[in-house]
């Protein structure tokens, strides 16, 4: 089968990640996705900087915009984040262009969302966001496929991986809330301004998103009571404990009988349930629907290889219901190429 070719814009510590594990799998992706998976041009503000990854036989681009309009690629991939400028211009350029789009850009979404929603389905395309919500957990496909048929009442959790890595430092280290800022930036998990993190307009961004996954409405970014992390000190920790419970960062969306309620704050929950018990990075998110009842998935929320990791997931999805692509396998890997079982000794 013909390769899919991919063009990434932006190439920070999820950009990096991503071009590392294509490279790395090459051979083993083809066979998944059906078809190969090339990067066949990149658009980076800095070309120069060391990454630690070979991108000799790429195509270089100054503007993401021009890597939209004019990359030989199938696949646009915004990896640069921003509600406006270049990943707003670039993604519909790619979009009108009839290109299907991957994106990380939970701000871009929050914001543009249903215009570029509106433009890909008009013009067939597929725009993939995996890796805008809970890094590596697989919420946007829970919400879109598996759950398809289910009313959703309720949706909420951490999402918010720097908030809950200060969190959990302060109170498990003693650290100040600047060191443990400090420590997640260098850890690439903080947003490039980490004001969104801890203020919880990344979680209001990300939470916005599943809003209207779950209840089929406009994306309201803005109708959400929002309140950060940044009052929160040791002491706060420390009394909460004394009570029984942690404070975690929750985003929390529900249906009313008058409509949907959004709100982002901190909140006091019991050190026994089980999102009490979700440290780090690590973010959870729960779904409670008719059908299915409570769903809760927990997984790493933020850094490079979670984030690319969901990345990858969506470029896989486009790569194998492209026309030209083998039949996707049944378990996962050809089922006349698996491997005889080799019990463990
Ligand atoms: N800054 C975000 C976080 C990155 O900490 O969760 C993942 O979206």
């Amino acid at each position: 089968a013909d390769a899919l070719k991919i063009g990434i814009a932006g190439l920070g510590t999820v950009g990096a990640s991503l071009v590392r594990i294509i490279q790395q799998k090459s051979n083993e992706l083809a066979v998944t996705c059906g078809r190969p998976i090339t990067i066949t041009a990149v658009s980076a503000r800095d070309r120069a900087r060391d990454r630690g990854i070979d991108l000799s036989a790429v195509t270089w681009f100054d503007r993401p915009e021009e890597l939209a309009e004019k990359g030989e690629i199938d696949v646009f991939v915004e990896l640069m984040g921003g509600a406006e400028g270049a990943a707003n211009i670039s993604v519909r350029t790619a979009l009108q262009r009839g290109l299907h789009v991957v994106t990380a850009n939970k701000a871009l979404l929050a914001y543009h969302g249903v215009e570029l929603a509106t433009i890909a389905e008009e013009k067939g395309s597929l725009l993939n966001f995996e890796a805008a919500v809970a890094g590596g957990i697989p919420v946007i496909k829970a919400l879109r496929e598996s759950l398809t048929g289910n009313s959703v009442s309720r949706i909420y959790g951490i999402m918010n991986g720097t908030c809950n890595y200060i969190l959990t430092k302060m109170e498990k280290e003693g650290l100040s809330f600047a060191e443990c800022l400090k420590e997640a930036q260098r850890l690439g998990y903080a947003e490039a301004d980490p004001a969104f993190d801890i203020e919880g307009n990344d979680t209001a961004h990300k939470l916005s998103i599943l809003t209207t996954l779950a209840f089929g409405n406009q994306i309201a970014a803005d109708d959400i009571y929002l309140e950060g992390i940044t009052n929160i000190s040791i002491e706060d920790i420390h009394a909460a404990a004394e009570l029984g419970y942690r404070i975690k960062l929750l985003g929390v969306a529900q249906r009313t009988d008058t409509g949907i309620e959004q709100r982002v704050h901190p909140t006091m929950v019991p050190v026994d349930s089980v999102i009490a018990q979700v440290d780090g990075v690590t973010n959870a998110v729960a779904i409670e629907s008719d059908v299915l009842g409570e769903l809760l998935m927990v997984g790493p929320g933020a850094g490079g290889n979670a984030t690319a990791s969901s990345v990858l997931g969506d470029i896989a999805d486009i790569a194998k219901s492209q026309p030209g692509a083998q039949r996707v396998p049944v378990l996962g890997h050809p089922a006349a190429t698996l491997e005889p079982y080799r019990k463990a000794q």
